[in-house]
């Protein structure tokens, strides 16, 4: 269902591969409610993936940009202009990936240069994008920029590894650019902080299926998923949220708030039974 909430804005989406990923379903739900954008992936990313199936449904245009180079993303922006006949007014960030995860390295045995390469795709790029755009006076006033995040920036998750570094410095982008760009153009700066949801990256991370239906039983409204995370990224691009800025916002069901559920509570406990004794003595913690 359409609310027209984008009618004549325009935007760039950074991220979408398949139709599982959270860009792809907030490109769709934009050109629903009215925007007409851009999309950009990596050229590997484009050609192994599904973006330019999505390009024709949306007829749209794909500008394809490493998001590590300062000079493919202002390709991006430039071009996005001139397609879109203006400046922009939103912009997606949702990029992810760490080459410790994927190599299997430990938080204690990381490997730094892949340190630097998680840091740079995951978080850097999300400065060099807006830097990027502001120098070339891209966004349009009061448009709104989005990067998507997770609660290990402030809370540790077994097996989340150095992408957790890399979201605590996102989200802090966010805070330091979004003062910025504020106070000159009123362009806010947030980031959204979704529940683990199944993709390409997310099925990267450790132990994935158990963290997600561990934050399900934890979370009162049980996990968002990826079309409600959609929901809400067109909510932060459109004029209902134009004095919202610098937040880290939970889209979660509410799980970053709970300390123990009922749900979760009934899980322990009968996992703790099969590991006690007929006294109630623990064997095994
Ligand atoms: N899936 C989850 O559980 C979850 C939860 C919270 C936050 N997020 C975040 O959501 C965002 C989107 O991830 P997703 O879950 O939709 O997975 P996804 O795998 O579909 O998307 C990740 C995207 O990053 C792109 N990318 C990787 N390296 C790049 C580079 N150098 N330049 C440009 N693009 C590059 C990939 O091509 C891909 O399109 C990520 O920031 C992720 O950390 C995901």
């Amino acid at each position: 269902m359409s609310y027209n909430l984008l009618k004549g804005k325009r935007g760039i989406i950074f991220g979408a591969l398949n139709d599982q990923s959270i860009a792809w379903k907030v490109a769709e739900r934009a050109v629903e409610e009215g925007a007409t954008i851009t999309l950009s992936n990596t050229p590997m990313a484009i050609r192994m993936g599904e973006v330019n199936a999505l390009a024709e449904k949306l007829n749209c245009q794909v500008i394809p940009a490493d998001a590590t180079s300062v000079e493919e993303l202002t390709e991006v922006f430039k071009n996005s202009v001139e397609i879109l006949g203006g400046k922009i007014d939103f912009v997606l960030h949702s990029i992810g990936m760490s080459p410790n995860v994927r190599k299997k390295r430990t938080y204690d045995d990381l490997d730094y240069g892949m340190l630097d390469k998680t840091l740079d795709i995951s978080a850097v790029s999300f400065h060099k994008m807006i830097q990027s755009a502001k120098k070339l006076d891209a966004i349009a006033e009061n448009g709104s920029i989005v990067a998507l995040s997770y609660v290990a920036a402030q809370r540790t998750f077994y097996g989340y590894n150095d992408m957790a570094d890399a979201k605590a410095l996102l989200e802090s982008i966010a805070r330091s650019f979004g003062y910025i760009y504020g106070r000159e153009r009123s362009v806010r700066v947030n980031t959204i902080s979704q529940s683990p949801t199944f993709t390409t990256a997310g099925s990267g991370v450790k132990g994935m299926d158990k963290l997600f239906d561990f934050s399900n039983r934890m979370s009162p409204l049980g996990n968002a998923s990826a079309d409600e995370c959609a929901d809400y990224c067109i909510v932060m691009f459109s004029d209902f949220t134009r004095k919202v800025t610098m937040q880290n916002l939970y889209h979660d069901g509410g799980f970053s708030s709970v300390g123990m559920s009922l749900r979760a509570m009934a899980t322990y406990e009968k996992g703790l039974d099969e590991y006690m004794d007929e006294d109630g003595n623990i064997i095994y913690g």
